[in-house]
């Protein structure tokens, strides 16, 4: 079967090879055919080679059809929809230590390939009329934005959210705030993309290249308030505004190292504001079930910027990390 696999060089050394056929499935496994993927910032790192590796599969989601079942597998039938988890091991419950070493497309292998035999566990159903690519942007990006609103930030309607740029989860949190009935303010480096922001519901955006202190602008919007909840995926770069753009006792998620992955925090000034910041790395297969129902009833389906075939893997890179795409970048065959 056809896969792409790193290789030391980066994007121009990534290869399209041909794998052996993953067979059958044994006792609790799914064999899966696999049609469609989506980019995330986290892929782009281990396709430049960080941390290196040689030979992985790569790709943190992947969406299919389930192809056959093996013994005592009861949650899916031949033909089902389905869509990866983050975390194979994570089902419920309290996050397990470990970091990346298992999940898809860094620890293992992951699903820029055309089958795949895994447990039904590391899988669930994808969201009811949704494409193969778009079933793929739950795994990371939105699960991503899913647990940050709603598992940690228990978000509700009329609050305020900020996110920050215009990539993957930031548009996923803006479709899923609005849904949920909040008004959201987004930043972005260019005022063609917040036009676009504003066309899908967003109540306030700021350019954060001609406004580098853009929280004065999003607390004038909250009336000096400051905002509810802010979606950071920016880091050590955009942390301190985030603060100041937050409301006493307001929620920080921190997601992103866009900026980088240390630098200073104004602590006096988070603690004054009795902040709830919140380390977060995607979530369970709990909450992935949770999320599907949700999206099951039509609230909205996620943007996709512009889709690639398999093949073209690497150009598909180039493009993420142009920084020119507004929401996701799919990868289809
Ligand atoms: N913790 C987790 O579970 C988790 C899950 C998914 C992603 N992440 C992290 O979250 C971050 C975003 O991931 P993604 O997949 O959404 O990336 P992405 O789709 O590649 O988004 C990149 C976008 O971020 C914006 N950006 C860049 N620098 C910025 C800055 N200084 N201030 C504000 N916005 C900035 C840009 O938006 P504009 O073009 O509009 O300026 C850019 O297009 C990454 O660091 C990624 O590793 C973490």
């Amino acid at each position: 079967m056809k896969a792409i696999v790193t290789a030391p060089g980066g994007l121009d050394a990534l290869k399209l090879v041909d794998l052996p056929d993953p067979g059958k499935p044994g006792a609790g496994e799914i064999r899966v055919a696999l049609h469609g993927s989506s980019l995330n910032y986290h892929d782009l790192g281990v396709a430049l080679g960080k941390p290196p590796t040689d030979g992985r599969v790569l790709m943190a989601d992947g969406a299919g059809v389930v192809e056959e079942i093996g013994e005592g597998v009861s949650e899916f039938k031949v033909g089902d929809h389905v869509v990866s988890c983050f975390f194979p091991d994570w089902h419920d419950g309290r996050p397990l230590p470990g970091g990346f070493a298992r999940t898809p497309g860094d620890g293992i292998d992951g699903f820029a390939c055309e089958y795949t035999v895994r447990p039904a566990t590391e899988f669930t159903r994808a969201p009811k009329g949704f494409s193969h690519v778009e079933a793929a942007t739950i795994t990371t990006a939105g699960l991503t934005a899913w647990r940050a609103l709603v598992e940690i930030g228990r978000l509700r309607a009329g609050e305020t959210v900020l996110v920050l740029g215009t990539g993957g989860v930031s548009i996923y949190a803006l479709q899923l705030a609005k849904a949920m009935g909040a008004r959201v303010a987004v930043t972005s480096s260019s005022d063609e993309k917040l036009e676009r922001a504003t066309a899908l519901g967003a109540d306030y955006t700021v350019n954060y290249k001609t406004h580098p202190e853009w929280a004065k602008k999003v607390l004038e919007w909250t009336n000096g308030v400051g905002v509810d909840h802010v979606i950071e995926v920016g880091g050590p770069g955009t942390l301190s505004q985030s603060i100041q753009a937050t409301r006493m006792a307001g929620s920080i998620t921190l997601i992103g190292v866009l900026t980088g992955i240390q630098g200073d925090v104004p602590t006096a000034m988070m603690m004054g504001k009795q902040i709830i910041l919140s380390g977060l790395i995607v979530g369970s297969r709990r909450h992935q079930l949770d999320f599907v129902q949700a999206l099951d009833t039509g609230i909205f389906k996620p943007v996709i910027d512009r889709t690639f075939r398999l093949e073209e893997l690497a150009d598909a890179f180039r493009y993420e990390k142009s920084g020119s795409h507004f929401g996701k970048i799919g990868l289809e065959w």
